[in-house]
């Protein structure tokens, strides 16, 4: 097993480190640069949907969530649904309504029984997926695979990030978007792996989770497409540490959960851009502030957070749509660092399992 990690100390490390080769592969023979186009040959078949709907579990869900928000931006209405509760209770459906099963591995019994009912309902369906020939991908009307290779730890890691940059290549190939604004998405998403390196090279996460090793929670904010960086950020934190984390939309955690923030509550903030959200997640960050909870930036120094912060963990400056994607990375060595300093079992958490085949 030790030969498999190729050196590194776990699994989830390794393919954390992985990431760069995993996006080359998946954004391979589909960027345009000079045309600033997208081409996704898998999706030739698929008319443009009217309205698409996702369905997914755990990390994929969070992926899924992006997909809305990229989907949103292209101008095609979107939702996100946990497929354990789409099986179970289906929305309507309308003409033209594509359901995209967004899983890893394709086997996720919940993920299945959702695309199932929504064939049986009339929609189109298509599983956006990493393993070939899985169920989901035989049993869609469509697949794309996201390309990212194996992934042997249970904390999806690599695959995640794969998916993010799958959905930002679907959203741009369904509407077939062109011009400057689409030249420098491409652009963003061609430069993606080596920003990604730079990253993982000068992350400086191991030395800030040693200040924080004993607190009582820990809190993850974002808006937009980095509100499900939040919630991943605390979700892989969780399934790792086994310490108590939760994602928040920044805007939300006024509406409740403030009542929890205190000194002992470090709260990772995930700020980018230049705009309207980051100025008012920079205004949630204030609030916690006052409360005297220690602040993490995960910034791309654009945003201008860096003077409320007590650490910053950066990333390079790039499009919105691909910056989830480079905070995500420090927010994955953020929970890996942490349980590795509190000996938890990596790739193994108790209880889970990398893919659940049973509802
Ligand atoms: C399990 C794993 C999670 C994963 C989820 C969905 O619960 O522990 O890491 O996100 O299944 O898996 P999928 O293969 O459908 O993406």
């Amino acid at each position: 097993e030790q030969t498999g990690k190729s050196g590194y100390a776990h699994f989830m490390l390794k393919e954390i480190h992985e990431q760069p080769t995993a996006l080359r592969q998946g954004l391979s023979g589909r960027l345009d640069e000079l045309a600033g186009q997208v081409t996704v040959d898998e999706l030739d078949g698929l008319e443009t949907p009217t309205t698409v709907q996702f369905v997914a579990c755990g990390t994929s869900y969070h992926a899924a969530m992006f997909g809305v928000e990229t989907l949103r931006t292209a101008g095609i209405p979107a939702q996100t649904f946990l497929a354990s509760e789409y099986a179970t209770g289906p929305p309507p459906i309308g003409n033209e309504t594509l359901v995209v099963g967004v899983t890893q591995s394709g086997e996720t019994a919940d993920t299945l029984s959702a695309l199932r009912e929504a064939s049986a309902r009339g929609a189109e369906t298509l599983a956006l997926t990493n393993v070939v020939d899985s169920t989901a991908a035989r049993e869609c009307d469509h697949v794309l695979y996201i390309r990212s290779g194996p992934e042997i730890g249970v904390a999806a890691t690599k695959t995640f990030s794969s998916q993010l940059v799958a959905l930002t290549l679907f959203s741009a190939a369904l509407v077939d978007q062109r011009g400057e604004e689409s030249r420098e998405r491409v652009a963003a998403l061609r430069a993606l792996p080596s920003d990604l390196q730079y990253v993982l090279d000068e992350s400086r996460t191991a030395d800030v989770v040693d200040a924080y090793l004993d607190s009582a929670a820990y809190f993850f904010i974002g808006r937009g497409p980095n509100y499900p960086v939040a919630l991943e950020g605390a979700l892989k934190f969780k399934e790792i540490t086994y310490e108590h984390a939760e994602g928040f939309a920044a805007g939300e955690l006024k509406h409740g959960t403030l009542a929890l923030v205190t000194g002992e509550t470090p709260v990772f903030a995930v700020v980018t851009g230049d705009d309207e959200r980051a100025r008012k997640t920079i205004g949630n960050v204030k609030e916690v502030e006052a409360r005297d909870a220690p602040v993490i930036a995960v910034t791309d120094g654009v945003a201008g957070v860096e003077q409320y912060a007590d650490h910053v963990l950066e990333i390079p400056n790039t499009h919105p749509q691909t910056a989830p994607v480079l905070a995500n990375a420090q927010l994955q060595l953020v929970a890996y660092h942490m349980a590795n300093r509190l000996g938890r079992s990596i790739d193994k958490p108790r209880n889970l399992a990398k893919s659940v085949t049973v509802e």
